[in-house]
Order: C-alpha cells, then sequence, then structure tokens
C-alpha cells in the first residue's frame, strides 16, 4: 500500500477562522478528514502533519525517505522564502506536489515566487480542498 504524506506549514492550523475570504472556512481538522476519507477510497495510507516552523518541515521531509512514496505540501509563507525545504524536497527525491489554497497568483507580487515548486512534480494553486484531493489521487497511482 502506496503511503502518502501531507504537509502543512506556518498558520495553517488556523483555517476556519482565517481570512475566511481567502482561504474558505473549512478548519484543517475537516480538511485532513476528507484526505483520509479519500485514501480509504484509494487504498492508501496518509499521514498528516502540520507545523509552524521551518526546521520541523525539513526534519519530516528528511525523515520521509524510504517510508513515504509521495508527499503533499503546503509550505504556506514558507512556500516563499525557505531555501531549507526546498532542499529537503529536492534531496529525497520523492515525488511531491506542491499545493495552496488560494491562487497565490492573483495574490501579492512576493507571493508569485515559489522556491518548491521547481523541485516538485507540480503546483496546485487555488482550488482549496479539491487542490489536496487532486493531488492524492496523482499521487496515488
Ligand atoms: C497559502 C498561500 C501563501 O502565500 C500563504 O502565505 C499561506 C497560504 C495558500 O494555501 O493559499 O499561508 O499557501
Amino acid at each position: 500500500m502506496k503511503k502518502i504524506l501531507i504537509i502543512n506549514g506556518p498558520n495553517l492550523n488556523l483555517l476556519g477562522t482565517r481570512e475566511p475570504e481567502v482561504y474558505g472556512k473549512l478548519t484543517l481538522d475537516e480538511i485532513e478528514a476528507s484526505l483520509k476519507s479519500l485514501a480509504g477510497t484509494l487504498k492508501v495510507e496518509i499521514e498528516c502533519f502540520q507545523s509552524n516552523h521551518e526546521g520541523e518541515i525539513v526534519d519530516k521531509i528528511c525523515n520521509a525517505q524510504n517510508v513515504f512514496d509521495g508527499i503533499i505540501i503546503n509550505p504556506a509563507a514558507y512556500t516563499h522564502t525557505s531555501v531549507a525545504i526546498r532542499d529537503a524536497v529536492s534531496a529525497v527525491k520523492i515525488p511531491t506536489v506542491e499545493v495552496h489554497i488560494s491562487n497565490v497568483y492573483s495574490r501579492d507580487e512576493f507571493r508569485h515566487n515559489s522556491f518548491i515548486a521547481p523541485v516538485s512534480v507540480g503546483q496546485i494553486s487555488g482550488f482549496g480542498l479539491d487542490g489536496y484531493l487532486y493531488a492524492l489521487q496523482y499521487l496515488s497511482k
């Protein structure tokens, strides 16, 4: 059975109450519950992890080597700043899909650059919960 790691970065623990006009009203727990339900249908195993700390995210990616077959990551603000997370994704060579709830390209210019996208299989931006579900479907193949 394939194992997929789902990582959510800083402030995504606040989903549901954080700028609902940008990020919608679903909580992270609700997003993770939908992913667990789809994982059951697709017959894959998932682990969900959220952290507000860059180093913890780097550790999680490094420790995924030889354990997980795919990674779905919403690096949140670290998307636009973190060479360390990019290098971790690049180092472990696990197919990784970058997901954003909002369409980062219709927002502030500083959100248009991603350090992670060039070392990812692909990026999904602007589809809310569906983006995570599409990524899980893709990595489960
Ligand atoms: C985000 C977009 C980022 O620019 C922002 O810093 C986030 C969330 C998204 O899911 O739309 O925290 O990754």
